[in-house]
């Protein structure tokens, strides 16, 4: 009864760590892409090629159901995965709706036109390719009226975050805060739209100030992979064993991932 949780990376272990909380006893089985991270500066096709070669990797692992805990993949290739590719009896889901809905205030499947809603200027950091795609405004105009979004590419942070920069990590957080404020001088709320700035999500809250709320999403893809998997079981897959593949150097991988979670992980190769 294994699910699939792929990143091109480490930054989806922070959703890992809230689902694996929120369901301890559904093993998951971790991908994490390493090779070729970071997926944010290729263009759709080449992100549409590695992450469809992982999910099927994640399905010999015995898992139907696989989470693309990566924003960059959900932008740039989950609706032509959803369309053209993925057979009917396995389901691949993204993370950006679960966010969508608690920016919006709605509840799941909740289909009824676009509406006001509490927030009207927001700003998105995100990787350039999720950024490029517009999946982020697309989804919100489903939902919402009148939000206006600001997106700012924050090129460098995830390759400063792989390599445990920290450093040189906050210093781009606060370069990138800075730029989108020339932009957007007060935002209402902030949406951490890639799974490795909640690593960052203090100095995030730092720069930007009290005022702004800061979303991100570990815990609201826990809470609707909860709420999904109550109400369809049957796409818990048959493996039954928890693990953690890499396409890159598993000792590597392995000591950068311990440090990033602060408990002990072991990676194999993919
Ligand atoms: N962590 C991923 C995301 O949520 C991708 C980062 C990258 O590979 O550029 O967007």
């Amino acid at each position: 009864m294994a699910v699939g949780i792929f990143d091109s990376g480490l930054g989806g272990l922070t959703v890992l760590d809230a689902v694996g909380q929120r369901l301890p006893d559904v093993p998951f089985v971790y991908f994490a892409d390493s090779k070729h991270t970071p997926y944010g500066v290729r263009d759709a096709d080449d992100i549409y090629a590695l992450t469809t070669a992982a999910v099927e990797r994640l399905w010999e692992a015995g898992c139907d159901l696989v989470i693309l805990a990566c924003n960059t993949a959900s932008a740039a290739a989950l609706r032509r995965m959803q369309e053209s590719w993925v057979p009917r009896d396995k389901r691949v889901l993204g993370v950006f709706v679960p966010l969508i809905e608690a920016l919006t205030e709605r509840q799941w499947g909740d289909n009824s036109p676009p509406r006001e809603v509490a927030v009207q200027h927001v700003a998105l950091f995100a990787t350039p390719a999720t950024v490029r795609s517009r999946a982020f405004q697309r989804e919100l105009a489903f939902r919402a009226i009148g939000v206006d979004v600001e997106a700012q590419a924050c090129g460098g942070l995830v390759d400063a975050i792989e390599d445990g920069d920290m450093i040189l990590a906050e210093a781009l957080v606060r370069s990138h805060v800075d730029a989108l404020k020339r932009k957007m001088p007060e935002p209402e709320a902030a949406i951490l739209g890639c799974t490795h700035y909640p690593l960052m999500q203090e100095v995030f809250q730092d720069a930007l100030g009290p005022s702004v709320s800061v979303y991100s999403q570990a815990n609201l893809v826990a809470e609707s992979l909860a709420d999904y998997l109550a109400r369809h079981p049957e796409m818990l897959g048959p493996g039954t064993e928890s693990g953690f593949l890499t396409t890159g150097n598993p000792v590597k991988v392995s000591q950068n991932a311990t440090q990033f979670l602060r408990r002990r992980i072991s990676f194999t190769t993919a």
